[in-house]
């Protein structure tokens, strides 16, 4: 039973794969996606090492001049994905998209590398720069004052999560027009953002299109722009394995130890005593959000410690059957199927889970684990679940749930009988 789980999730990875990179499902993703080619490495570096490599050499190919990688990397034609390389128009080669995603990169090269420093050596010397060009970007272009900011709810890879409510409800819809998506006829409509959601998503697309992607253009003036919790803490953790990274090598750690103190002091600002959490910030009205998400809880995986936070999840897991839902589920936003807005991620709870591990938080990171597996074992590898009854949601035979399942959630990495 265990094994077959295992040899399912190698298949769905193998099924996904597209000889360089592993779309993170057909039909509704049909490309490269950064941070689930990230979550892929991690994966396929349970069974097939060199093959973890190739994914995140293939992600940097679509690094761009500035240092960005983008969130969507369209190495091939492919019908049925909106919206496709016309509508971001970002004049690259391979084509990609104009915003990047949570840069987990850094730290699963780290992960992976360390499972055979001496087979990882070459592809860490070569990979090393890239991902240095892509944190000093984030830093140069999305950081106010410590806090990474995203310029798009998608960069965030959290969509229509109630953080950025606020922000988008000030997103002017007038230059959308008719366009047709996708996405609800790949997945049930319920499981996905909402019309007016999709049509803010579209304007800021439009917006960023038509400064030609200017950085400076869209920090001074873009239609959306908002401190995310999730962003900063991953980048942070992010720096941390880059810094380790740069120390087997012998390159300059200074830099990146300035970017390490920057963030640390930064997210603290984050901080909404309203709430008790660690919260999304609108740069543009200085208003919190006042949404307790998932991603509030990735302070460990950064290595900061948070009582109050501790506290918080207690509770939440406490009223949760299948920890951990995207919004807290006693908030009146609270919806357990749509996407970010409720519903349980795997990928969330592995990061949340090695944090709470790494700080000494033992016993919640294994009830989250546990959790992580039961959705699994009953319900498939779903692109995420519903945390009241456990049923799968969205996209089915998802790349990131297998690689989580071979890299962190399986009870086969925890018993002899692997
Ligand atoms: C989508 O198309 O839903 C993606 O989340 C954007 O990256």
């Amino acid at each position: 039973m265990l094994k077959s789980l295992d040899e399912q999730a190698r298949a769905i990875m193998r099924g996904n794969d597209q000889g360089t990179y592993t779309m993170p499902t057909e039909g509704l993703y049909p490309y490269q996606w950064n941070w689930d080619s990230a979550f892929a490495a991690f994966g396929f570096a349970t069974f097939d090492l060199a093959r973890a490599w190739v994914e995140i050499e293939t992600l940097l190919t679509g690094q761009w001049e500035n240092g960005m990688v983008p969130h969507i990397i369209f190495h091939e034609a492919s019908d049925g994905y909106f919206p496709g390389p016309s509508e971001w128009g970002a004049n690259q080669t391979p084509q990609t998209s104009g915003i990047s995603q949570p840069p987990v990169a850094a730290t699963f090269t780290r992960a992976i590398f360390e499972k055979n420093p001496e087979a990882g050596r070459s592809h860490v010397e070569g990979l090393f720069p890239k991902l240095l060009a892509w944190h000093r970007w984030f830093i140069d272009n999305r950081n106010e004052n410590g806090m990474i900011v995203v310029n798009h709810p998608w960069e965030s890879g959290r969509d229509n999560a109630p953080d950025w409510d606020e922000a988008m409800e000030n997103v002017d819809t007038s230059n959308v027009g008719e366009y047709i998506r996708n996405d609800t006829s790949h997945v049930d409509p319920h499981m996905r953002p909402n019309q007016l959601d999709y049509d803010r998503f579209m304007a800021i697309v439009y917006a960023g299109r038509g400064c030609g992607w200017d950085e400076a253009e869209m920090a001074k003036n873009g239609p959306f722009r908002v401190a995310d919790p999730g962003m900063t803490f991953i980048l942070l953790r992010a720096n941390r394995d880059l810094l380790a990274l740069a120390e087997q090598l012998g390159e300059p750690t200074d830099e990146i130890k300035g970017w390490i103190s920057l963030l640390e002091s930064g997210v603290q600002q984050l901080w909404n005593p309203a709430i008790r959490a660690y919260d999304a910030l609108n740069i543009r009205t200085g208003n919190f959000a006042g949404s307790m998400s998932s991603s509030s809880f990735l302070c460990w995986f950064a290595g900061i410690e948070d009582s109050s936070a501790l506290t918080e999840f207690d509770r939440i897991a406490a009223v949760s059957k299948y920890s951990f839902p995207s919004h807290d589920p006693e908030s009146d936003r609270f919806e357990p199927l749509r996407y970010w807005r409720g519903p349980a991620w795997g990928i969330i709870n592995t990061l949340i889970g090695i944090g709470l591990a790494e700080m000494g938080h033992h016993k919640q990171a294994e009830a989250l684990r546990d959790d992580t597996a039961s959705l699994i074992t009953q319900s498939g590898f779903a692109e995420y679940f519903n945390p009241v009854d456990g049923s799968p949601a969205g996209g089915k035979d998802f790349t990131w749930t297998a690689a989580i399942w071979l890299a962190w959630a399986s009870p086969s990495l925890h018993t002899k009988e692997n």
